[in-house]
């Protein structure tokens, strides 16, 4: 029995068989226009109606690995209003929406568990397609490749089957 390349059969302890998709062949989900206003609403100050005097990057940085305080994380945390920078430090640390932490948490989980968790962040008054474009963008940066399927606020994807949590491919 022939199984497509990027699909492999895992038996698990239980003796379930699962499919897991992995390599270079991922299905895209996002479209490359989705992830980069995800990109921009993720950057830049005013780009969400719940973060008008912040932008996501602030607080989780531009690489997307949140703060822990650590230096080199962009931007500088004293580049911001004070009052961030106070909220920033109160909340300790900051998790980070990329790479194998972000996937441990959110891996098994859908692409509709991610929209709706960001669109907490982004408030009731911002746009559903907001919370679309930066959950592609999220989905970009941690290796989902981008086509022409676009991401609906209605699709439930497993993310562990698109986005491998590692380097982006552009
Ligand atoms: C003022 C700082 C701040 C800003 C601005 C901010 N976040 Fe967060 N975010 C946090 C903190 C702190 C947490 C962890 C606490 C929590 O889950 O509520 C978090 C958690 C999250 C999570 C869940 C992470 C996980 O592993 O469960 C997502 C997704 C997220 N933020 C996305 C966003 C997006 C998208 C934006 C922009 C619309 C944004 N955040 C803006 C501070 C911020």
């Amino acid at each position: 029995m022939a199984f497509p390349r990027n699909l492999f059969a895992v038996v698990t302890a239980s003796g379930f068989t699962v499919l897991l998709a992995q390599g270079p062949n991922l299905t895209s989900v996002v479209t490359p226009a989705q992830a980069e206003a995800g990109r921009k609403a993720f950057q830049d100050k005013g780009g969400t109606s719940a973060t008008k005097d912040a932008a996501c990057a602030y607080c989780h940085t531009v690489a997307l690995m949140g703060r822990t305080g650590a230096p080199g994380e962009l931007p500088e945390l004293g580049s911001l209003e004070p009052a961030l920078q106070r909220t920033i430090q109160n909340d300790g640390s900051i998790p980070p929406l990329a790479g194998p932490k972000f996937m441990t948490v959110w891996g098994a989980r859908t692409t509709h568990d991610l929209i709706d968790r960001i669109k907490l962040a982004a408030g009731p008054d911002e746009p559903e397609e907001t919370s679309v474009n930066l959950a592609a963008y999220i989905l970009q940066v941690n290796g989902a490749k981008s086509g022409t399927q676009p991401l609906t606020a209605a699709s439930a994807i497993e993310i562990r089957s698109v986005a491998p949590g590692t380097a982006a491919q552009r």
